[in-house]
C-alpha cells in the first residue's frame, strides 16, 4: 500500500463515518481543513502525509457529538490507522494531533507541540472564521437549541473547560468567547494572514448584526 493510497482509503473511511454529521463538523468541514491544511503546509518544512492524515481524522468523533467523550476520536483514528501502511511512529503522531487539535475552551494548557499539529490546528481554527465560521455556528446553535441572541447574556471570558463543554448560552456569545480569539492563537504565518481577513469579516458581521437587532437601518 503506498502513501496516496492509505489517503484515498482514509477518505472514504471518513466519508462513511460522518455521513450523518452535523452540518458544521461533516465531511465537508474535514475536506475544507485538509485543503487549508495542505495550502500551509506548502510554506512550511513539514511531513505533508502526516499533515493529510491528521487533518482527515480530527473530527472522526468530536467530544461534543459523544457526551463529551474525547477519548473516542483518538481510539477510532488508532483501530483505523492499524488497518492501513502507517508506522506506528507515524500513527502515534497522528494520535497526538487528533488529541490535540480542538479548541476546548476554558484555560486549557497544551502539552504536545508539533509543526504538523501546528498546521492542522490552523487549518481547522480556520474554518471557525469568516463566513464559513458564522454559518457554522449558528449551525451548532440551532442543533443544541441555543438562541440567537440575548442581551441580558454577557459573553464569559474565565470560563473552565467543563464550564465552556457545558455552555447553554446564545449563539453570539460563541463569537466573544471562542471565534474572536482565534486570530492570535494563530500558529503560521499563512494561517495568520488569512485569519486577520476572516477576522475582519465577522467583525463588519456582528456591527451589522447589532445595526438590525436594535432596528436600525
Ligand atoms: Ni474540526
Amino acid at each position: 500500500m503506498n502513501k496516496s493510497e492509505v489517503i484515498r482509503n482514509t477518505v472514504k473511511f471518513v466519508q462513511k463515518t460522518l455521513a450523518n454529521a452535523e452540518g458544521g463538523h461533516d465531511w465537508f468541514h474535514i475536506e475544507r481543513v485538509y485543503k487549508n491544511a495542505k495550502l500551509i503546509t506548502k510554506r512550511e518544512n513539514a511531513d505533508l502525509f502526516i499533515v493529510k492524515l491528521g487533518a482527515l481524522l480530527h473530527d472522526i468523533a468530536d467530544y461534543k457529538f459523544h457526551n463529551g467523550d474525547e477519548s473516542k476520536g483518538p481510539e477510532i483514528a488508532a483501530e483505523f490507522l492499524k488497518t492501513q501502511d502507517v508506522s506506528d511512529q507515524d500513527t502515534a503522531h497522528i494520535i497526538k494531533i487528533i488529541e490535540n487539535v480542538s479548541f476546548k475552551g476554558g484555560n486549557e494548557k497544551q502539552i504536545f507541540n508539533s509543526i504538523e499539529l501546528k498546521i492542522v490546528q490552523d487549518a481547522d481554527r480556520l474554518d471557525a472564521l469568516g463566513a464559513i465560521g458564522i454559518a457554522r455556528t449558528f449551525n451548532y446553535g440551532g442543533f443544541k437549541g441555543r438562541a440567537l441572541y440575548d442581551p441580558r447574556i454577557e459573553p464569559n471570558l474565565n470560563m473552565t473547560k467543563e464550564q465552556y463543554k457545558a455552555s447553554t448560552a446564545p449563539t453570539i456569545n460563541h463569537f466573544y468567547e471562542k471565534l474572536l480569539l482565534l486570530k492570535d492563537l494563530m500558529n503560521t504565518e499563512t494561517g495568520q494572514k488569512i485569519a486577520e481577513e476572516r477576522h475582519r469579516f465577522m467583525e463588519n458581521y456582528l456591527h451589522q448584526f447589532y445595526r438590525e437587532w436594535e432596528g436600525l437601518a
